[in-house]
């Protein structure tokens, strides 16, 4: 029985050799690999600084440890995405505030974000900054989210994690041309891969300095040292480094981004023209936007239609194809639930949407065959 998954990660020989090389060499962390990442990973994004970290959310924990986000501190994302966006506030024991999602493209929506920095003035509550994220790939209202950061003073960051080699105006380098600081993930699932792996992207010296020195234990690389063996240490870090292995193989995946990418856009090309069920709503694109399509995500009527949500994920399976679902909104977890008093409704939009979507498969060795069963399935039994 075939399975296909909503994504697949895609390794070739160059990938393997890369690995192998640094294997068979005198250092596997902490060695040059991990400069060269960094660097192609500065030049791709146009950013005067990048760090490599272990995963996307030790990225967000650090920036919020070099943001220096108090208890005292507000700061906002939206309840469409991975909990990694929300947990990182809370590491820092920051409060976490919700703002919807637009309909349409179904990333923050600034109208909303606006009401709630209003608000937040008014009840006496400091919002430090906004964790956007491009959504599946599509990019946020960008211009507008700038226009608000600069009016309000408000620190921006760009979860990017699914949106490696979008394009905004034809520049794969738009992020930071917006945000503050831009984070990356490279778990599989992402448009590139390290394995686990992530990265924080900024123009800023000072919270490149201590996003670097928190990924090793703390130690102030500013500070000069007497003998090799003395580090200055003033605040406690962590041991959020990549490894050399896991950048010898960023290198070489990055090589094939825009591959990848264009692979991706040949197959949501296919399932814009395809799925053609008056139930499902596809996903928009908008102007000035290429989309990477880190995922393809699918907005079933399930109202109208002769199976249920769990139903249909059934039906899938049983033909070997694995949905999945991005994401549970964060006010839907108990943490979040009991800490907030977030009530249903709290989120229309949010909420409308999880109930309707489904990631279908999107991934660079998706076949074809394997893109008409999911599409004859999606316009026949739902
Ligand atoms: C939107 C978003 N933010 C953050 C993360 C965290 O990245 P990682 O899995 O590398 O920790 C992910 C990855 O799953 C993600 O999809």
């Amino acid at each position: 029985m075939i399975n296909i998954n909503y994504t697949k990660q895609y390794i070739d020989k160059d990938d393997k050799k890369a690995v192998l090389n640094v294997l068979n060499s005198d250092y596997l962390t902490q060695g040059k690999y991990i400069t060269e990442f960094e660097n192609k990973l500065s030049k791709f994004f146009n950013a005067k600084y990048c760090t490599t970290v272990s995963s996307g959310t030790a990225g967000l924990h650090l920036v919020g440890k070099a943001l220096g986000w108090t208890k005292n501190d507000y700061v906002v994302t939206t309840p469409i995405t991975f909990v990694a966006s929300s947990n990182s506030i809370e590491y820092s024991g920051a409060r976490t505030i919700l703002c919807d999602i637009e309909e349409k493209f179904n990333t923050i929506d600034p109208n909303k974000l606006e009401k709630i920095i209003k608000n937040s003035i008014l009840n006496n509550k400091k919002i430090k900054a906004v964790i956007a994220v491009d959504y599946a790939g599509m990019l946020c209202d960008w211009e507008a989210l700038k226009y608000l950061s600069n009016k309000y003073k408000i620190i921006l960051i760009n979860d990017n994690c699914h949106a490696l080699g979008s394009k905004f105006k034809n520049s794969n380098s738009y992020a930071l041309n917006y945000a503050h600081v831009v984070i990356q993930s490279f778990h599989p699932a992402k448009n590139i891969t390290t394995g686990e792996g992530g990265a924080v992207l900024t123009n800023s010296k000072i919270i490149n300095d201590k996003v670097r020195s928190f990924r090793t234990h703390g130690v102030d690389y500013t500070k000069k040292r007497k003998y090799n063996w003395d580090y200055s240490i003033q605040n406690i870090g962590y041991n959020y480094r990549l490894t050399d292995i896991q950048c010898a193989l960023g290198i070489s995946q990055l090589k094939k981004i825009f591959k990848f990418t264009k692979k991706r856009n040949e197959i949501a090309k296919y399932y814009d023209l395809k799925i053609t069920n008056d139930l499902i709503k596809l996903p928009l694109s908008k102007k000035h936007v290429y989309n990477s399509y880190n995922l393809y995500p699918v907005k079933i009527n399930f109202n109208a239609s002769k199976y249920n949500k769990l139903e249909t994920y059934n039906l899938f399976k049983k033909n070997g194809i694995s949905l999945q679902v991005h994401y549970k909104p964060i006010h839907f977890y108990e943490y979040y639930k009991k800490k907030y008093k977030f009530k249903r409704k709290d989120f229309p939009i949010s909420e409308k949407f999880y109930q309707s979507v489904f990631s279908i498969p999107i991934y660079y060795k998706l076949q074809i065959k394997e893109q008409k069963k999911i599409v004859n399935l999606l316009n026949n039994i739902i």
